[in-house]
């Protein structure tokens, strides 16, 4: 075959500008003299939106059916990235059927704050999580030979502003939060593509950004496919080329291709940089070509079976008094809520599904119940409320022995593009609660919401909460399983629930303001934050309950590179279930910012009742790792590590400790080096301290006194000379110092 390299130098300038960069909303400029094909990238990320009409990026517009799978926000509570994968490869399925080369996703953005608008549609607040299950999908999606788009790269942590705003991070959590999902996920699963984010970072955009889509992602992380704009993310396309960025979607008519050309003609751009851009097209559409199946057909219904028990799967069991749930087939219910018969599954926007069905969960109830199951609406389809609404709300209630009440974030209030202006349930609804509550306070709510909601208000008053996220068109399904106890839940939560949003780590620096938000949290965002302030939370990152219960026994921890974490977890309920252990770890006394606890490692382990098994959970030594801004490196900190297992990050069953050998960081010594740095490293100490020795002539140094070692400590060694008298200038200090230098 042809290298992609030869089939770029046949092309005309002209030829070469315009393909990289869209033909219309959702294709590729194709070049048909030399064989180039055009390809389609479409959303994404958890169903495929193939538009049928006009392209638009906010989805209005008609796509075919598709499987709406769980969004983010659901997936990335299971866990499971054995799950994920088998997601992804029904995504890749479909995408295939429907001669998709690129599904445009997943979306790993941290969860910074709880306001933000498009929360559904990332996994998580934590980067471990986000980067195990992201890579998990793309595994999936690419065994099909279908591309993923990895996004949004990077620091894409709200709506407001997004397309201009600067996102103003310190290295240190720009490398150990921001950027280490997407690390993983490169590194792991080897994404087709990457789609750079609208914001700009640290004052540059993203799409504009050399350090970003070229040193970290390529040299540092070895990325060797392409990089896309965000739809209308180019602000100067000449710049992005430079930078790396190889795909500018959607198509300008023209207009930045012809930028191109012109740079290049001028001598400001050089051609090298287009042709390599021009190649990884080429390849990126080789790929394509080489997965594509023109009579690719996929089985809806299997997708739809997949999509509930992914459903089921992600639903978090928050509360459940007196074993509230499951319900009996037979059991009295009375569903109130219309979220119950006219679901909120997906979030708004460009990930909107066209779902090749949808279940709601008052029916799918009813075709479990036994009995007969009253409904009453409770409030209107868009939310409003009315007494005569309210009063047929309490007389089913008080009719039933059990309520199940539909709450949620009602879909306008939530979307891309925007942020929340506050985690609220509607006032209506929390007055509906309160009237059915009275009426029969055997109510278990049930939560359809995007982003998390404040539950502190009630969740003491009512005997159970389910969290329903938003579970794609057969949520309402999943939601029966899990209701019934025909799934036993065994989700966790990838995000805190705060107990109010002035605890949010973001808080005081969200959205920012005048074109700048600052990260001014640092490293504590989410569970790390409450952890370190020792903030109550509603409930905590890694929280979900069961029907079953679980015992764990036997932790252990040994080095193996690596750490591996051993724990025996026993199912001592009286029913099947699922377990996720998290391993969490910390360094006390360490000598850089650390939050109490990181999520290092986890596993989802299935028990039978009474079974029992030793569960092993692997954790890199390259996730022991801080980014040491010293040194611009991922460096492991020698010491003896906390290892916690628990049920979740407030739940620690065990607790171990460990010794870790430390990477060795060497720095040049110079003159502004302090006295504690040179007697931190043994050789420059020896050299340092025999040369003072000979100064009072000779013999051993005699020992410092701590104090007086701790007050010299900070002290520069340029700043000594004065104090040595003419026998010790800079030069024979310099000279120390070059030794010291000296390579070993
Ligand atoms: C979104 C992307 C999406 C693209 C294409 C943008 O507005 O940020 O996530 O893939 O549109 O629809």
């Amino acid at each position: 075959m042809t290298d992609a390299a030869e089939i770029v130098a046949d092309l005309t300038l002209e030829e070469k500008a315009s393909l990289t960069s869209g033909l219309n909303f959702w294709f590729t400029e194709p070049v048909a003299r030399a064989g180039i094909p055009s390809i389609m990238l479409t959303d994404g990320p958890h169903g495929v939106r193939k538009q049928t009409g006009g392209g638009d990026h906010l989805g209005l517009g008609d796509a075919v059916p598709a499987t709406c799978f769980p969004p983010a926000v659901a997936l990335g509570g299971t866990f499971d990235p054995a799950l994920l994968e088998r997601v992804g490869v029904a995504l890749g399925t479909e995408a295939r059927a429907e001669q998709v080369a690129i599904l445009l996703g997943p979306g790993i953005n941290i969860k910074r704050s709880p306001l933000c608008g498009r929360n559904f549609e990332h996994l998580s607040e934590d980067p471990l999580l986000s980067g195990v299950l992201g890579a998990a999908l793309v595994r999936g999606l690419q065994s099909q030979g279908v591309g993923a788009s990895l996004k949004h790269y990077a620091a894409n942590n709200q709506e407001t502003d997004r397309m201009r705003v600067s996102a103003d991070i310190d290295p240190r959590p720009m490398r150990e939060i921001y950027l280490r999902g997407f690390q993983r996920v490169v590194e792991d699963a080897r994404p087709w593509t990457v789609m750079c984010s609208y914001n700009r970072i640290n004052g540059v955009y993203a799409s504009e950004n050399r350090w970003l889509l070229t040193e970290v992602l390529r040299d540092e992380w070895g990325f060797d496919g392409l990089v896309v704009s965000d739809w209308g993310a180019v602000a100067d396309r000449v710049a992005a080329l430079s930078a790396g960025l190889d795909l500018e979607m959607p198509s300008t008519g023209g207009r930045t291709d012809a930028e191109i050309v012109a740079a290049v003609r001028a001598g400001t751009l050089d051609e090298s940089v287009l042709d390599t851009a021009a190649r990884r097209i080429v390849d990126l559409v080789r790929r394509a070509v080489a997965g594509a199946q023109p009579d690719a057909t996929y089985d809806a219904d299997a997708h739809h079976a997949l999509a509930r028990e992914a459903a089921a799967a992600s639903v978090v069991l928050l509360r459940n008094e007196h074993g509230l749930l499951p319900l009996a087939p037979d059991t009295k219910v009375a569903v109130i809520g219309e979220l119950a018969r006219t679901p909120r599954y997906q979030g708004a926007g460009s990930s909107r599904i066209n779902p090749t069905r949808l279940d709601n969960a008052l029916d799918e109830i009813r075709a479990l119940a036994t009995v007969e199951v009253p409904f009453a609406a409770g409030y209107g389809a868009d939310g409003s409320a009315s007494p005569e609404l309210t009063a047929e709300a309490t007389a089913a209630a008080v009719a039933a022995d059990t309520v199940l009440l539909f709450l949620g974030v009602p879909a306008e209030l939530e979307s891309e593009g925007f942020d929340r202006d506050d985690l609220e349930l509607p006032a209506s609804q929390l007055d509906l609660l309160d009237a059915v509550v009275a009426a029969n306070p055997n109510t278990a709510v049930v939560l359809s919401n995007g982003g998390v909601v404040r539950l502190s208000g009630f969740a003491e008053r009512v005997p159970a909460i389910v969290e329903g996220w938003l579970l794609g068109q057969a949520g309402g399904g999943g939601l029966a399983d899990v209701l019934y106890g025909v799934v036993n839940p065994s989700a966790r939560l990838a995000e805190t629930v705060p107990v109010r949003l002035e605890d949010t780590a973001a808080y005081g620096n969200f959205p920012g303001e005048h074109g700048h938000v600052r990260y001014g949290e640092g490293l504590h965002v989410g569970y790390r934050w409450y952890d370190a302030r020792q903030l109550e939370v509603s409930y905590p990152f890694g929280f979900g309950l069961s029907y079953t219960t679980f015992d764990y026994s036997d932790a252990a921890v040994t080095t193996d590179g690596g750490l591996a974490v051993t724990v025996t977890v026993t199912n001592t309920g009286d029913r099947d279930g699922s377990e996720v252990v998290q391993v969490y770890i910390g360094l006390p006394g360490s000598a850089v910012a650390r939050a109490p606890r990181e999520l290092k490692g986890f596993a989802k382990v299935h028990l039978a009742v009474g079974e029992s098994r030793t569960v092993r959970v692997p954790v890199r030594r390259s996730d022991l790792a801080y980014w040491d801004t010293r040194v611009d490196a991922w460096v492991v900190e020698g010491g003896t590590y906390t290892v916690e297992v628990g049920a979740s990050s407030r739940d620690i069953r065990a607790t171990c400790t460990v010794d870790v050998a430390g990477d060795e960081v060497r720095l040049p010594l110079s003159l502004d080096s302090s006295i504690g740095e040179v007697l931190a490293d043994p050789v420059a100490a020896g050299l340092v301290l025999e040369a003072f020795a000979s100064l009072t002539g000779g013999g051993a140094a005699p020992p410092l006194d701590e104090s007086v070692l701790k007050m010299a400590e900070s002290m520069p060694l340029s700043r000594m000379v004065g104090f040595l008298g003419d026998k010790f200038d800079r030069d024979k200090l310099q000279q120390l110092i070059d030794a010291a230098n000296a390579p070993r």
